[in-house]
């Protein structure tokens, strides 16, 4: 039975339609909560559509439906003038009606019905092995946990993958290098930091890159003969780094050992610094996540030559690709919508690319793990790449559920950039990318010191550990409140004040409830209050009442858009009409006890609210701050 009442006044709306046109029985209803809580608080508006359908004017409509629907039980009678406007319809809950729901929904599940479990793989955080992680590695951890919990909340199973770029001859160019220094006694690999690696990376990639083009240039000019000389020794020398990448690509794709073990280690130091950055973030990614694109490498070319004997591929100019320009039908409508640049998944020198990867991950996250949903959590720059990885694996059948036959439904949960308050993207004073575990630590450091402030006298470890909550509240929830489209400028001082729409806020507002609750216990209130009636008489307690019963319908909307935003608004809205109840409504000094247990009630119930609610944003809370 569904708590919501904008589902029951719907579902009455719904039945008046069909009652008042038969012909417009299908018609949406159109019930929404109201803007303007004078008016009532819910409205059907449905008239002004339907008008144009049955040829009445839309007040008209109004009225018929007005005289054909059934409120009894839910909502106050209607009159004329609930009809406002052209033919809004203006809908009052009964306040018993909405003391019912809201006690409905005091169960340890909170009014949140577990669906139908399906199985959904989210794709997250996809780091690149000898890289540092800096600031542009924080959104798809943060907005893909976010996504996985909300499904975890809702029953379903949800399978992580951390997407690593381990693959490739980029990881063999630094491979390369690190076993030549440490064969030239220059480095110990026992010693390796993701910093060494991050060096050694840049290093590689520059000793291959052949300076061709610009030799090309200065031949042609006639410049000095000595110019010519150094640059084609460049040459030579970037040839052979190249060439030797090249050799241990190969070597690394039989595992042979020496190589293997090397790449072990690169690999190791890298995901060292991936999982501590997932825990001090309170995102739940470990190793066992990790999918890496070489745990894909032997089924490229297999699967490739499947693609070209069954036609979804072709050859073009030595290379292999997909055309995606012309989508078959499927059920009434073009299976994807047509791109016009095909996703080449083989070059001409037989190398695979990060799109063929990609297809191979949807084929297993689909086959082996049996996805109903792939959603990746991926920056918005490579929203081509996942239209062609989404589009090629639905030609090839891989987007299609091995049980039910259903297309899998596959989402780019794209997100914009980080930015400085200069607008431009976040870079430290000196123009360099920030070391994301210093930023976190910056922000825990900040935060701790911002506690502190307020209350000086908590001791050193707590203080450490609120210090952290708040700093993860501040930094999750400024990513993940605003639509995450967007790009949107890093603040330490705009995420951490405990005022307005922030993460320290809504951790603030929960404290307090938690407080009210200790200070009734030691108040010596018994814990009759657990099973109290939930009464809602006062406008702040209603307004509370009714932004409590929106949770479940949040929750839903967030997963199917996957934009964790709409759960941050649902919260934000949530602890500001906490705050104007708290304000309006004494709960411990209540006029009597039945309403101070009622009120109590409804404290801990928004209090138990905000803290799961929270909790599907990955951020932890705490007792006292
Ligand atoms: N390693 C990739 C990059 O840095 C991100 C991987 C995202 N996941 C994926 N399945 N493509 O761009």
């Amino acid at each position: 039975m569904t708590i919501d009442p904008v589902a029951l006044i719907r579902s009455r709306f719904a039945d008046a339609v069909a009652k008042a046109f038969p012909d417009a029985a299908d018609a949406d209803p159109m019930v929404v909560a109201s803007k303007n809580p004078e008016f009532g608080d819910y409205q059907c508006n449905a008239a002004m559509g339907l008008s144009k359908r049955v040829g009445k004017p839309p007040r008209e409509v109004a009225m018929k439906i007005l005289a054909a629907v059934d409120l009894s039980g839910v909502a106050e009678p209607l009159t004329e003038k609930s009809i406002a406007g052209p033919g809004f319809i203006n809908v009052k809950l009964l306040s018993s009606a909405l003391s019912h729901a809201v006690q409905q929904m005091d169960t340890a599940d909170l009014g949140i019905e577990k669906a139908s479990p399906e199985t959904v793989v989210v794709d997250l955080m996809g780091v690149n092995l000898a890289k540092q992680m800096h600031v542009g590695h924080l959104r798809s951890p943060i907005i893909g946990d976010a996504i996985a919990r909300t499904f975890e909340r809702l029953g379903h199973t949800v399978i992580r993958q951390n997407h690593v770029g381990d693959w490739g001859l980029p990881i063999a160019m630094v491979t390369t290098r690190l076993m030549r220094l440490a064969a030239e006694n220059k480095l110990d690999l026992n010693t390796l930091t993701l910093d060494d690696l991050d060096v050694a990376y840049k290093a590689a990639q520059a000793e291959c890159q052949r300076e061709t083009a610009a030799l090309e240039a200065i031949k042609k000019s006639g410049t000095h003969p000595k110019l010519v000389a150094e640059v084609e020794a460049q040459v030579t020398s970037a040839t052979e780094a190249f060439l030797a990448a090249r050799q241990t690509l190969v070597k690394l794709q039989s595992k042979d050992p020496a190589t293997y073990a090397v790449w072990q280690k690169i690999y190791a130091t890298t995901m060292a610094v991936c999982v501590e950055v997932c825990q001090l973030l309170n995102v739940k990614v470990t190793d066992a996540d990790s999918a890496g694109e070489s745990s894909y490498a032997d089924e490229l070319a297999p699967m490739v030559d499947d693609l070209l004997a069954r036609g979804i591929a072709e050859h073009d100019q030595g290379a292999v690709i997909v055309r995606l320009d012309a989508p078959p039908m499927q059920s009434g409508k073009p299976a994807w919508d047509a791109i016009k640049e095909p996703c080449l998944i083989r070059k001409t020198d037989g190398g695979f690319l990060y799109a063929t990867t990609d297809i191979a991950a949807i084929r297993r996250r689909v086959q082996k793990f049996n996805a109903h949903r792939g959603l990746y959590a991926i920056d918005a720059r490579q929203m081509l790449h996942m239209k062609q990885v989404f589009a090629s694996s639905r030609k090839a059948g891989y987007a299609t559920h091995p049980v039910t036959d259903k297309p899998v439904i596959l989402e780019h949960a794209a997100f914009g950039s980080v930015l400085g308050e200069d607008g431009r993207p976040f870079k430290t004073r000196s123009g360099e990318s920030v070391k994301l575990s210093d930023l976190i630590s910056e922000t825990f450091e900040r935060a701790g010191n911002a506690v502190k402030t307020r209350n000086a006298d908590l001791p050193a470890d707590e203080l450490a550990k609120i210090g952290r909550a708040v700093g993860i509240a501040a930094l999750k929830y400024a990513d993940l409140s605003t639509d995450r489209t967007k790009d949107y400028t890093f603040s330490f001082d705009r995420m951490l004040a405990f005022e307005g729409d922030t993460g320290p806020y809504l951790l603030y507002a929960l404290v307090r409830i938690k407080n009210i609750l200790r200070k009734a216990t030691d108040q010596g209130v018994g814990d009759a209050w657990k099973i109290s009636q939930i009464a809602v008489n006062e406008y702040a307690e209603k307004q509370l009442a009714l932004s409590l019963l929106k949770y479940p319908a949040a929750m839903m909307s967030v997963a199917n858009s996957c934009e964790p935003h709409r759960m941050c608004q649902f919260l934000y809205e949530l602890a500001g009409n906490y705050a104007s109840f708290y304000d309006k409504c004494p709960v411990l000094a209540a006029p009597d006890a039945s309403t101070r247990d009622a009120r109590l009630r409804l404290c801990s119930l928004v209090g138990r609210v905000l803290e799961d609610g929270l909790g599907v944003l990955g951020i932890p809370t705490i007792e006292r701050m």
